[in-house]
């Protein structure tokens, strides 16, 4: 609303002295989380330094708690050009650009500082050149933090305490390999569905980082909260290719400033969540064990025959070289 007055206004001041009023070119930004998470609070510093390098050349809309449909959809209007921005997870790059599953790959980063590094070294960095081969233009990597399990079942210590455990995976072959692999029953499935589906017991459990548990207020729908950090969560910066195209390099520049300085507010609001979220979340009345390092090894263990599957796919030295990142 702040943004459509702000645009009426301009273009009152334009009328007012006679002068033709400028076109406004309006970018339609969809995101799955709320305006106060780490995905609204990055989208709003990529308006904001759009805004403040172009002098009011763009109105943005913001789309949030996947008002514009679940990750996958929202991406597939990009390629169409009906949607101009996005913020998204993992959950469906795989299917765009297949290398990018690598970083979902179980028990890969050391801590954030290591997948911070990786993301923006050489390798992530050529990864995201990849998206223009596929209708999209990937700007930054943003991030969510490390997933944690979430479940109405029962505390979470060892892999035999997720047999059977209706978990809810994004729909991402490399996380749903590790939940078989683990003796869980995985059930992929778009994040609009995921809230209702915990509310109706149709599902038993999910993962997320802490910074879309607190902000989707999961502690609402569940019960136990296990520290697991199986998984890094990236996030992605995108926009749309037959948009991008008809920017000029002024423009290109201000977008690609915007989308860096957002990603480093996704990081920040990342950073502080880690620090307070497990608090937040225990006032909130959810029971919360963290695995210690052995606890976390036993996991890794069980799902060895996952590995191989991503070895093969990814290729093992390709693997190794993220995992001995310095
Ligand atoms: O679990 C997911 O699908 C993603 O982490 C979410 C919550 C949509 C944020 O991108």
């Amino acid at each position: 609303m702040k943004f459509c007055f702000r645009a009426l206004a301009a273009t009152g001041a334009l009328v007012a002295l006679g002068l033709p009023a400028a076109a406004q070119t309006e970018v339609k930004i969809g995101y799955a989380l709320a305006p106060d998470s780490h995905y609204g609070v990055a989208a709003q510093k990529f308006e904001e330094v759009v805004t403040a390098e172009t002098g009011d050349q763009f109105t943005f809309t913001h789309f949030p708690s996947s008002g514009l449909g679940g990750e996958r959809d929202v991406i597939e209007g990009l390629q169409l050009g009906t949607i101009e921005a996005t913020i998204v997870s993992s959950g469906t790059l795989a299917n765009f650009v297949s290398e990018t599953g690598v970083f979902d790959v179980p028990f890969l980063f050391r801590d954030l500082a290591h997948a911070r590094a990786v993301l923006d070294g050489p390798i992530g960095q050529d990864i995201l050149a990849k998206f223009d081969d596929v209708g999209l233009v990937g700007l930054a990597w943003g991030e969510q933090g490390f997933r944690h399990i979430t479940n109405n079942r029962n505390p979470i210590k060892t892999p035999a305490d997720v047999a059977g455990l209706k978990i809810r995976t994004m729909e991402n072959p490399v996380h749903l390999a590790a939940f078989n692999a683990m003796g869980a029953a995985p059930t992929p499935m778009a994040w609009p569905e995921v809230i209702s589906s915990l509310q109706q017991g149709v599902i038993d459990g999910q993962e997320n980082p802490l910074s879309v548990i607190v902000s989707a207020k999961l502690n609402e729908v569940q019960k136990y909260l296990t520290l697991s950090g199986h998984v890094y969560s990236p996030a992605m910066l995108l926009v749309s290719k037959p948009f991008w195209e008809g920017l000029d390099d002024t423009q290109k520049a201000a977008f690609e400033k915007a989308a860096t300085e957002a990603a480093t507010a996704m990081r920040g609001y990342v950073d502080n969540v880690e620090a307070s979220g497990v608090e937040t979340l225990k006032e909130r009345g959810m029971e919360v064990n963290a695995l210690s390092p052995e606890e976390k090894a036993e996991f890794q263990a069980s799902i060895q025959s996952a590995y191989d599957g991503y070895y093969k796919t990814y290729g093992e030295d390709f693997v190794n070289s993220i995992v001995n990142f310095k």
